[in-house]
């Protein structure tokens, strides 16, 4: 992968190893509690079955927000208003970003990508889909500042992250993300950018269990896919029949948790490095927060964005959260 510099954001070693895969694996086999990113869920095979989990009759955000941004469409536009560039944290998704972009009737479109492939796959079917619509992807880290392409710096912004990913990270990683986005999008120079933002409510213990432990197992296919990669890019050793998929609700922490979990003991190794785990033992791999009302305005607030309008969908399962640019000043 390749920055518009052409800086390579993938670094790899003479092995074609990703140095960062396999120093974040490493690191965290060593753990107590074994735990791997949970970015290192998504290659090829597992963004695939993302994209089938969204399908499922258990994982319900997907259907949940895609109802909101299909039913409010009056709403955002009337509170957001045309001719925005709209900033999208992550590739758009060929389903929400065009019911956004039709609503609010946008002067430009930038999404922000870490994978150039996916960057440039749904840049192109977005183009075509809205010929008038200045399309400038970038490919980057979002969770780092990013500078925007000089044709989109004048324009008013609007930031749009959708899916309940800010779920994916720990309060303080998220706080530094919302934090990175405000400079992102320009609220560090006076403009006062507004930002949409998906976030998954707390329910019910068995339907948020079965949403990440589906009937089928696409869930447990997605998260073993993991030890897979793991095996295939780093070397590993690990016996993927002794591994069973794990989601549990962890109430002090508002949140799923999914976990790889020995059914039996076995030593195994990777890129040359010796580990062991016990019958019962388990590597943490994703977690995936909910949200109150006044928690997701809490996190808001923490990064610096005020919540204005919130929207959920008709079972009152999902949050679209409208929030703009807390301004800087002192007192009280
Ligand atoms: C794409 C991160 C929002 O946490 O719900 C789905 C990922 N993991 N099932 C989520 C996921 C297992 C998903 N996000």
């Amino acid at each position: 992968m390749k920055t518009e510099q052409g800086i390579a954001l993938v670094n790899r070693d003479d092995d074609g190893v990703d140095r960062a895969f396999r120093e974040d694996v490493l690191a965290g086999l060593r753990q107590r509690q074994k735990a791997v990113p949970a970015r290192w869920l998504y290659d090829d095979a597992g963004s695939q079955l993302f994209e089938d989990i969204t399908e499922l009759s258990e994982y319900y955000p997907t259907r949940a927000e895609t109802e909101i941004l299909q039913s409010r469409g009056n709403e955002f536009a009337e509170l957001i208003g045309a001719g925005r560039a709209v900033v999208e944290f992550g590739s758009g998704s060929s389903v929400k970003t065009p019911l956004l972009l039709r609503a609010i009737d946008p002067a430009a479109y930038v999404p922000l990508d870490i994978s150039g492939d996916f960057l440039r796959e749904s840049a192109a079917a977005l183009a075509e889909k809205f010929p008038n619509l200045a399309v400038h992807p970038v490919e980057a880290d979002f969770m780092r500042e990013v500078t925007l392409p000089q044709e989109v710096l004048g324009m008013k912004k609007l930031g749009f992250f959708p899916g309940s990913t800010i779920g994916n990270m720990v309060a303080r990683t998220a706080v530094d993300l919302l934090r990175s986005m405000r400079v992102t999008l320009g609220a560090e120079n006076g403009e006062r950018p507004v930002l949409l933002i998906g976030m998954d409510l707390i329910k019910d213990r068995a339907v948020l269990e079965a949403a990440y432990d589906d009937a089928r197992g696409v869930t447990a296919e997605f998260n073993l896919n993991l030890a897979r990669r793991i095996n295939r890019e780093l070397g590993g050793t690990i016996p993927l029949d002794a591994l069973q998929h794990r989601a549990v609700w962890n109430d002090a922490y508002a949140r799923v948790e999914m976990h790889l979990e020995a059914t039996r003991d076995f030593d195994f190794s990777v890129a040359n490095e010796n580990f062991a785990m016990r019958a019962g033992e388990t590597i943490h791999t994703e977690n995936s927060h909910k949200f109150t009302r006044r928690s997701a305005n809490t996190l808001l607030l923490a990064g610096g964005w005020t919540p204005r309008k919130r929207w959920t969908d008709g079972e009152g399962r999902f949050s679209l959260i409208l929030a703009e640019a807390t301004e800087k000043r002192d007192a009280p």
